[in-house]
């Protein structure tokens, strides 16, 4: 009898010793399941070029930036692609649907974030191949941008506009406190809230132009066409006051095709694009 309730015992402690492991193993293996990761920021983006045309520079009059310092350069011509960037809207962990990146917004009120990084940017100087004019040497632009810069100059240069000169874009920090204390007031920006610190700015005029470049034919063109290439004329006229700037025909931010064409068709500002 004793023997019997000897095996009871055993049998019992080894179903309760089974019954552990169990668990352990169970808790174990839940605890692998990893975490999310998150993503970055983002910056520039990857490209390429095509061919372009001789050099001058533009006059100082419009420019918001340095005077054209003028370049050295030749001409080409071609073409290339856009894509898109700006924003930070914090990403959503959840595979929510599908929603469109907020633009970065750079104004008077809203410097750069401090973490801002451009990332790998297209030194223009070398893209021999480009449908468009240098004012200066020193120009970079993320390559996203510069790849639709470019497409865009490339196909208006194909519908007869042809002339377009790249009279500013990137500028380092120390560049912007430079203009800001040499410029007079009201034109640059004060340094870290400038778009042109982000790479997804630039400056653009026409070479042979009398007078402003909102006059002429290239500046019609680029007005009508920009959105296409996801540009926006950063500065319109007429919303200085929401813009914190005076009208710059020749200032133009990228922001991507599907906003810029939402933008330039509301005939709107990236403030109020932004419900800022
Ligand atoms: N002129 C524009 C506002 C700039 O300096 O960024
Ligand atoms: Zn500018």
């Amino acid at each position: 009898m004793k023997k019997k309730q000897d095996r009871y015992f055993y049998i019992f402690a080894a179903l309760v010793a089974l019954a552990l492991l169990c668990v352990i193993l169970i808790v174990a293996v839940t605890n692998r399941g990893g975490n999310g990761s998150s993503a970055a920021p983002s910056g520039g983006a990857a490209s390429d070029v095509s061919p372009a045309a001789g050099a001058e520079s533009g006059d100082a009059s419009d420019y918001d930036s340095p005077t054209p310092e003028t370049s050295g350069e030749t001409s080409g011509e071609t073409s290339a692609g856009p894509s898109t960037e700006t924003s930070s809207l914090p990403e959503d962990e959840s595979s929510a649907p599908e929603q469109k990146e907020k633009p970065l917004l750079i104004n008077k009120d809203h410097g750069l974030p401090e973490d801002y990084d451009p990332g790998e940017m297209v030194d223009i100087l070398a893209r021999k191949d480009r449908h468009f004019q240098l004012a200066h040497a020193d120009m970079k632009l993320q390559t996203e941008v510069y790849e639709a810069l470019d497409r865009m100059c490339a196909d208006a240069e194909a519908q007869g506009v042809t002339g377009y000169i790249l009279t500013d874009s990137f500028r380092p920090r120390e560049e912007q406190e430079r203009l800001y204390s040499e410029m007079p007031a009201g034109i640059a920006a004060p340094p870290g809230y400038s778009e042109h610190e982000t790479g997804l700015a630039f400056d653009i005029s026409a070479y042979s132009k009398n007078g402003d470049f909102g006059e002429t034919p290239q500046f019609e063109w680029l007005y009508a066409h920009c959105a296409e290439y996801g540009f926006i004329l950063r500065y319109p006229q007429g919303k200085e006051d929401i813009t914190g700037y005076s009208y710059e025909p020749w200032h133009y931010r990228y922001v991507g095709v599907e906003i810029a064409k939402e933008i330039m068709s509301a005939g709107m500002t990236l403030e109020e694009y932004c419900g800022d």
